[in-house]
């Protein structure tokens, strides 16, 4: 049955709309983590999750429970989170230490950090004359098939063979660079721990939603308008800069449905995209010209110049992870079912910058980012209103209409036209990836 609709998955998707059963088909979603989330470059988490030989954390890669350890040499590993004798999950806590080596609470049987066995309660009076050879493969815990880390940010895929990671991001590696270029030190530092959120929707329409430009002005109206009317009450009576933090909300109101269309999408191969455009976060204020004197030091005046001039608002890396690199935030998707889908939510501190630049980060990923802030509820009702909506009977197409015809295509890229920022095209560019991916 599933060998025989897996022939009809492209006809889901057409440029310009696709198909319902794309969000709440639970056969589709068992195909597309098989294609898709357990073949590609999916992120584990940072190297400075696990400063110390032994610590690990925990994670999903699709269906896949791995984990992420570092070894005595210093390597990162990423092994499946299962032990091989009797399948018990090696680490039940989300993260920890497990000191010299992996002990599988159930009989056990204990591995390197890399995996490897390295011995099992009376092996030799107990396994004499049967297959359970030392040395032999099966008796370890079975490694990611690929591991590769950029400036800190480890990523796995399950898949032997397929783009190396630097191939796979393309230009959304500029996420990454963004992130650390904006610290004195060249180096983040990952915030322990994240927020973690459950939303009761597919985890296309989480990645759809980041590169949303049109919804910000009206999902979240009243949360940008209320906060702006405090800004402006306390920039009469305070010094500038000190409602930065109303800032970060109000500009949902500020920035207009006429003013998205200002900023651009630029849409690249396996579904990546740039968002274009800066909410106005580069005051004037005794803190930023603190930090700046530190990153002139470090990085000269032009150079400088460059790193902080990046025009990024957003980066998409499809399909699990969005990135606000000048904001050292950054939300990784992992699908749980076809309906339910979890995203954890990341904050980085810049190495070598001041604390009160870190505050910021810290501010903008508690007001917008967190579960607690309006902002994050605004579209989580958003997710799970489309997915009801998906699910019934009153339409069995989703639009993605908007500007369509009217991106501006170059090889390797797609970019929404001059004052159409609001294009659907981020949306069109992940699902003719998803469409790829399914079929190929
Ligand atoms: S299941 Fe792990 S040692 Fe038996
Ligand atoms: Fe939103």
């Amino acid at each position: 049955m599933l060998q025989e609709r897996i022939a009809d998955v492209s006809k889901f998707v057409e440029p310009d709309r696709v198909r319902r059963e794309v969000y709440t088909d639970g056969q589709i979603f068992e195909l597309e983590m098989q294609r898709i989330h357990e073949t590609v470059w999916i992120y584990c988490g940072h190297e400075s999750q696990i400063p110390k030989a032994g610590d690990y954390y925990t994670l999903q890669i699709g269906r896949q429970p791995m984990l992420m350890v570092r070894g005595k040499d210093r390597k990162v590993h990423v092994l499946y989170n299962r032990c091989p004798h009797r399948g018990n999950m090696m680490c039940g806590d989300r993260h920890g230490n497990t000191g010299e080596q992996f002990r599988c609470s159930y009989h056990a049987w204990q591995f390197h950090h890399d995996g490897t066995l390295k011995n099992i309660p009376m092996m030799e009076s107990g396994y004499a004359g049967t297959r359970v050879n030392k040395g032999s493969p099966e008796l370890n815990m079975k490694p990611a098939a690929r591991v590769e880390s950029y400036r800190g940010f480890v990523f796995a895929s399950l898949a032997p063979t397929g783009p190396t990671l630097k191939e796979f991001l393309g230009k959304s590696i500029v996420a990454f660079d963004d992130m650390c270029d904006r610290a004195p030190g060249g180096e983040v530092e990952v915030v322990p721990n994240c927020f973690r959120v459950i939303q009761h929707s597919n985890w296309k329409l989480f990645m759809e939603n980041q590169i949303d430009a049109l919804h910000p002005s009206v999902t979240h109206q009243s949360t940008g308008r209320a906060a702006h009317e405090v800004e402006k009450q306390i920039a009469k009576k305070a010094k500038a800069g000190e409602a930065l933090s109303y800032h970060m909300l109000s500009a949902f109101a500020t920035v207009t449905i006429d003013k998205w269309d200002n900023f651009q999408t630029i849409n690249y191969p396996y579904g990546h995209c740039i968002l274009t455009g800066y909410m106005g976060l580069r005051p004037q204020d005794p803190d930023t010209k603190a930090y700046d004197k530190l990153m002139i030091k470090a990085y000269g005046q032009k150079r400088f110049e460059e790193i902080v001039g990046v025009n990024i608002h957003h980066v998409l890396v499809y399909p699990g992870l969005s990135v606000q690199s000048p904001l050292q935030q950054l939300r990784a998707v992992r699908p749980l079912g076809v309906d339910r889908t979890l995203t954890e939510i990341w904050h980085f501190r810049l190495k070598g910058a001041p604390e009160a630049i870190y505050r910021r980060s810290l501010a903008y990923y508690n007001l917008v980012n967190s579960p607690a802030t309006l902002i994050n509820a605004d579209d989580l009702e958003n997710f799970w209103k489309c997915h009801q909506g998906l699910s019934s009977d009153g339409g069995d197409w989703v639009s993605f209409a908007r500007h369509h015809g009217h991106d501006i295509e170059k090889p390797g890229e797609v970019s929404s036209a001059p004052n159409q920022g609001t294009s659907e095209a981020p949306m069109r560019n992940q699902m003719k990836a998803w469409a790829k991916y399914m079929t190929a």
